[in-house]
């Protein structure tokens, strides 16, 4: 009899180590201890046995019993914990000490794209993301912008040739897509899809075909900001800009406009600004900013008929921005993924 279940003890060791999920669990469990399992046929071979030795044999298969129950048990909690981790990835162990902000670092384009968004949300401006893949009408037609213009020469813009089609993006057929290599795209798409009055900022990745240095690269960060509705002025564009520039680099410093030329605006201005908080460049005038009241030409590409519109629009490098602030010198930092770079911007601080 002994000899019998330390057979079944084996028997059911070996099912037990080969379960691996919860269909074999099921079978192997009434295999082995269902009411016509193995360990019931045991029982029943206790009533050949002389009456005295029915007591010890008896104990005997309870406690092989109880441990078979409990290699299922162990069994059935690393299944558990399997299924766990395939529907919610590795456990964390609660126990440990929370990462303190002052750790957590966060990217320097990032802190600004949020810095820039807080501030502009303030005045009213909701987030509009475009797409990265623009067609040429979006990326320059629709922004006044000509077929001669050197912006749009395949030396400067990313196409895709004439044959590529992109799902959910149509096109003319005699136009190609392109990497947007200006976030003013998403003026034209908002004002397409909405009446004014307009106030959006969209920051997001640009490109353009540069070649790599200390201050170009092939994809950056630009953020555009459109206003639109009755009776908007330059007055307006100028306070607002002023506001956001002491809001980001301190209450002493100051903006001013110089006219510029770009197509999609009518007049067009460069900003400067100078702020007395920027280290080695305090106090010195920094260009930084295109922008200009929407051009009558863009109006009409999206529709917008009525004389009483006006609206404004400017762009900035979020890159520059950053480099400016951060005092950093070479915008290939900010694509390396260095932690040695990284760690100097904690959450915790702008
Ligand atoms: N899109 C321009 C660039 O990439 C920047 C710019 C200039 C945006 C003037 C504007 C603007 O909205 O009005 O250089």
């Amino acid at each position: 009899m002994i000899s019998q279940i330390d057979k079944v003890f084996e028997e059911a060791q070996t099912t037990i180590s080969s379960v691996s999920s919860r269909v074999d669990f099921d079978n192997a469990r009434s295999k082995i201890l269902g009411p016509n399992g193995i360990f019931r046929e045991l029982m029943k071979l206790l009533s050949d046995l002389p009456k005295e030795e029915r007591p010890s044999m008896g104990q005997a298969i309870n406690a092989c019993k109880n441990k078979v129950e409990e290699m299922f048990e162990n069994k059935l909690i690393e299944i558990e914990g399997r299924e766990t981790t395939a529907s919610f990835g590795q456990p964390i162990d609660p126990t440990l000490m929370p990462i303190s902000n002052e750790e957590i670092f966060c990217h320097p384009l990032t802190k600004i794209k949020n810095r820039m968004m807080e501030i502009f949300s303030n005045l009213g401006f909701s987030t509009v993301e475009g797409s990265e893949i623009e067609t040429e009408w979006f990326c320059f037609d629709a922004l006044n912008t000509p077929e001669s213009h050197p912006s749009r020469d395949d030396r400067d813009t990313f196409y895709f040739g004439k044959d590529v089609s992109i799902e959910n993006v149509s096109k003319k057929n005699d136009e190609q897509y392109v990497l947007r290599t200006q976030t003013s795209t998403v003026q034209i798409r908002t004002m397409l899809q909405r009446k004014p009055p307009i106030r959006i900022l969209s920051p997001g990745m640009v490109f353009r075909r540069d070649a790599i240095d200390a201050t170009h690269y092939p994809t950056f960060h630009q953020c555009e900001g459109l206003v639109v509705g009755e009776g908007i002025t330059v007055c307006d564009l100028k306070s607002i800009l002023d506001f956001f520039f002491k809001k980001l680099t301190g209450e002493n410093s100051e903006i001013r406009i110089r006219p510029s030329f770009f197509p999609f605006v009518s007049p067009g201005f460069e900003v400067d600004f100078r702020s007395k908080n920027l280290g080695k460049l305090s106090n010195r005038w920094i260009e930084i900013c295109g922008c200009g009241m929407v051009a009558p030409n863009v109006f009409k590409n999206c529709g917008y008929v009525s004389d009483k519109i006006s609206g404004f629009a400017f762009g900035m490098g979020i890159e520059r921005l950053a480099m400016l602030l951060y005092g950093i010198d070479d915008i290939r930092l900010f694509f390396q993924n260095d932690t040695r770079f990284l760690k100097q911007f904690k959450l915790s601080m702008f």
